[in-house]
């Protein structure tokens, strides 16, 4: 298999070095390229044993995958990079926010299948939830569901449920990390110094994390398993459940889904 990135930034290499570490593809397998940064190129070459090139006809040559791995803003040039040497087998995998099936295949290949994916952050710790979405022609699905294993879990969806999937998870890790920042200041507040505060909301979220990794049950029953007749917990939870929250996350991810969509009217 050749995979070819072009693009070797965080998003490229959080997806190639979980999928060479988890053994789903050797280093050789992988080709990377950058658009000017050759040093950072070369420090994966020499750390995982990938290839870099920068020969575009050599990095399309019998690609099986060509994963484009820019920024959206770059993308019309990294098209006039691949266009010239594209073969039909390609497929082309955007993780490109914003950027439309059809525009990719209008730039770069008419006739190739195409997917996009929505991984986020937690790629580079190969925890990511990543949406995928096909192009109609796209065939073996299972390969590249498969790969993408490698570094998170999947959800497929159709190409206009990408924008709701970057709300939700793409934009997700940094509406939770607002959450826990309120939850520290509280424990500040209640006279925790900033150190601690830090230190016991980090851990708590980590510890309840590692349990939802491990106890499949439903959030609401892992909650009442924990929650006394006339306890504390009920007593906070009370005031939790009399205020807005699920609406006030409601309104948060329909806000993130609608400037998705204004971001990809090209
Ligand atoms: N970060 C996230 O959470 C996240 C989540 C989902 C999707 N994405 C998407 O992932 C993409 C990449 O984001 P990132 O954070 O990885 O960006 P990044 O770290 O800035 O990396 C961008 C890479 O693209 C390369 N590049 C630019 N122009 C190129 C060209 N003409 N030919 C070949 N390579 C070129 C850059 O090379 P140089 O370094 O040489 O300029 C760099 O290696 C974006 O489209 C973003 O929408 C990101």
């Amino acid at each position: 298999m050749k995979i070819v990135f072009f693009g070797a930034g965080n998003m490229a290499s959080a997806i190639f070095t979980g999928m060479i570490e988890k053994g789903i593809v050797k280093p050789e397998d992988i080709y990377i390229t950058s658009k000017s940064n050759r040093v950072a190129a070369m420090e994966f070459k020499e750390a995982l044993g990938v290839n870099v090139s920068y020969d575009d006809a050599e990095l399309c040559k019998d690609a099986d995958y060509i994963v484009l791995a820019s920024k959206p803003q770059n993308f019309s040039d990294v098209a006039k990079r691949i266009r010239p040497y594209l073969e039909k087998k390609t497929k082309l995998i955007s993780v490109m926010a914003g950027i439309h099936i059809a525009t990719i295949q209008e730039e770069a290949g008419m006739e190739n299948a195409v997917a996009r994916i929505m991984p986020n952050t937690n790629a580079m710790v190969q925890y990511s939830v990543n949406g995928i979405a096909f192009s109609d022609d796209f065939d073996n699905r299972d390969e590249l569901i498969d790969l993408m294993a490698s570094f998170g879990k999947n959800v497929v969806v159709g190409e206009d449920g990408m924008d709701n999937i970057t709300a939700a998870t793409g934009s997700g890790p940094a509406f939770l990390y607002y959450i826990y920042e309120q939850y520290a200041k509280s424990l500040e507040e209640l006279g925790f110094s900033k150190e601690d505060a830090d230190k016991l909301t980090r851990n708590l979220v980590i510890g309840t994390g590692k349990t939802l990794s491990e106890r499949p049950e439903s959030f609401e029953k892992l909650r009442t398993d924990i929650t006394s007749k006339a306890g504390t917990t009920e007593a906070g939870l009370d005031t939790l459940s009399e205020s807005k929250l699920q609406e006030i996350i409601f309104e948060t991810l329909g806000s993130a889904r609608d400037r998705s969509i204004k971001l990809s009217e090209r």
